[in-house]
């Protein structure tokens, strides 16, 4: 079958969908690629938080309602260390900014149900795709099903995620890529047992980080800090249960209650760039560019920063038919992400225990988080990148 559409955008992850969403309200047409059928990407336990610029996002562009529906708003955040508790007040640090607990299952939920009520296309089990003269004018093929198809599209966005077939197009040595890996890793469980903080505790403890996250009033979502080469079947119910209550133990009334844990999974912790977010008519999205350590929560909204971005760069394009916001796509999403970088690699350093026990380390992250609890203007500083660096920031560096 051949296709010709305006845009093609490689994945239906949350980068894809609220890219695809955005271009429609501009009257810009796309067709979204997806590898995965319908079902397993509405089951991909992901993101919890979002902050202050996606919540805004999300509210520009209809999704006001489905923020209220699922969406529930944290003002601020629980740091447990010496076990002791203290509340880091967000909203007072930064005028009023908070972030919010909105599963990314929700987020996909809502705008992949938005898409079909209008009857958009999105075309599941897409299989084997090739992407050619991508520096003028795309071609790209792919299967789905017992269908082949032969798509020409004036752009094609990968918002495929770190494992994605975008970003391996652009030859190796034309995209510089950076790379930091981090000697430990998270196991992460989703249980059915009560939400026992109304907002998110994190942990640092000399057993290593911990933190308590939620998805619904019945359900929560945990992480440890593990060995990197965890093997699942090392970490029995019992063991994982002692952990967590180890190490969130805190003279605060928030105190862990056991459940029945029905899912556990390994996050690894890596941080990653490709520089090129640009080759001709291909532009990259997301974690198909970018991945940061998620001890910050900030992966989600730098992706959402990046659609942001290109979708303006789009619209300006066929409005004006001019490339001017295009040819600064890459130069203005780096700099939005290496803060986001760096902010998760201070938020990692800050909450982890490090592998080696080196004393030297130990000792400066007490101190750090002792200045943070301490000192308004630590604190307003880790607030103010955690809720999300207002954009105006960028318009001047
Ligand atoms: P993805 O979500 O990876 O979506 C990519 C899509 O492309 C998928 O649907 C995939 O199936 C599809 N795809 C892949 N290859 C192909 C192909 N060849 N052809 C077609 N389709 C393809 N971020 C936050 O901001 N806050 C958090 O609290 C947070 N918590 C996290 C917790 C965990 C445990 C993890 C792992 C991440 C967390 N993140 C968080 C990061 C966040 O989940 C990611 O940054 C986000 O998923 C990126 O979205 P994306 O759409 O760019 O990529
Ligand atoms: C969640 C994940 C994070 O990485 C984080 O920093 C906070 C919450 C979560 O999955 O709920």
């Amino acid at each position: 079958m051949k296709i010709k559409t305006q845009v093609c955008i490689v994945g239906a992850g949350p980068s894809g969908l609220i890219l695809a969403h955005i271009l429609y309200q501009a009257g810009i047409e796309a067709v979204v690629l997806e590898k995965n059928n319908r079902e397993q990407i509405l089951n991909r336990v992901r993101a919890g938080i979002i902050d202050q610029n996606t919540i805004d996002v999300l509210k520009a562009i209809g999704f006001s309602d489905a923020f209220k529906k699922q969406g529930v708003i944290h003002e601020g955040f629980n740091l447990v260390f010496d076990n002791q508790c203290h509340r880091i007040d967000v909203n007072e640090l930064t005028g009023g900014r908070n972030v919010a607990l909105h599963p990314q299952q929700e987020i996909v939920k809502d705008f992949l149900t938005h898409r079909e009520s209008l009857n958009l296309p999105l075309i599941y089990n897409v299989q084997n795709i090739t992407i050619s003269n991508y520096e003028t004018s795309p071609t790209i093929t792919f299967n789905s099903g017992d269908e082949d198809y032969i798509m020409n599209a004036d752009f094609v966005i990968g918002c495929d995620g770190y494992h994605g077939v975008c970003r391996p197009t652009i030859p190796k040595d034309k995209r510089p890529e950076l790379h930091k890996d981090y000697p430990f890793s998270w196991l992460g469980i989703l249980c059915e047992s009560p939400r026992v903080s109304e907002e998110l505790v994190y942990a640092s403890h000399t057993s290593g980080f911990a933190l308590i996250s939620s998805r619904t009033p019945e359900i929560q979502r945990m992480y440890l800090q593990c060995p990197k080469h965890t093997n699942l079947d090392d970490w029995d119910d019992e063991k994982i249960w002692h952990e967590l209550e180890l190490r969130t133990t805190n003279d605060s009334g928030i105190k862990l209650v056991r459940g029945k844990i029905i899912k556990k999974d390994i996050v690894s912790m890596r941080s990653f760039v490709c520089e090129r977010m640009r080759a001709g008519k291909l532009f990259l999205v997301g974690d198909a560019a970018h991945i940061v350590p998620p001890s910050a929560a900030k992966g989600l909204n730098l992706a959402v920063s990046d659609v942001c971005l290109l979708s303006k760069a789009i619209e300006h394009y066929y409005q004006n038919n001019s490339s001017q916001l295009l040819d600064r796509y890459e130069t203005d999403a780096l700099k939005r992400f290496w803060r986001g970088e760096e902010f998760s690699n201070f938020a990692t350093r800050l909450f982890h225990q490090p592998v080696d026990g080196n004393s030297f380390h130990i000792r400066q992250q007490s101190s750090a988080l002792r200045y943070m609890i301490n000192s308004k203007s630590a604190a307003r500083s880790f607030a103010e990148n955690y809720s999300g660096i207002p954009q105006e920031f960028y318009s001047y560096t």
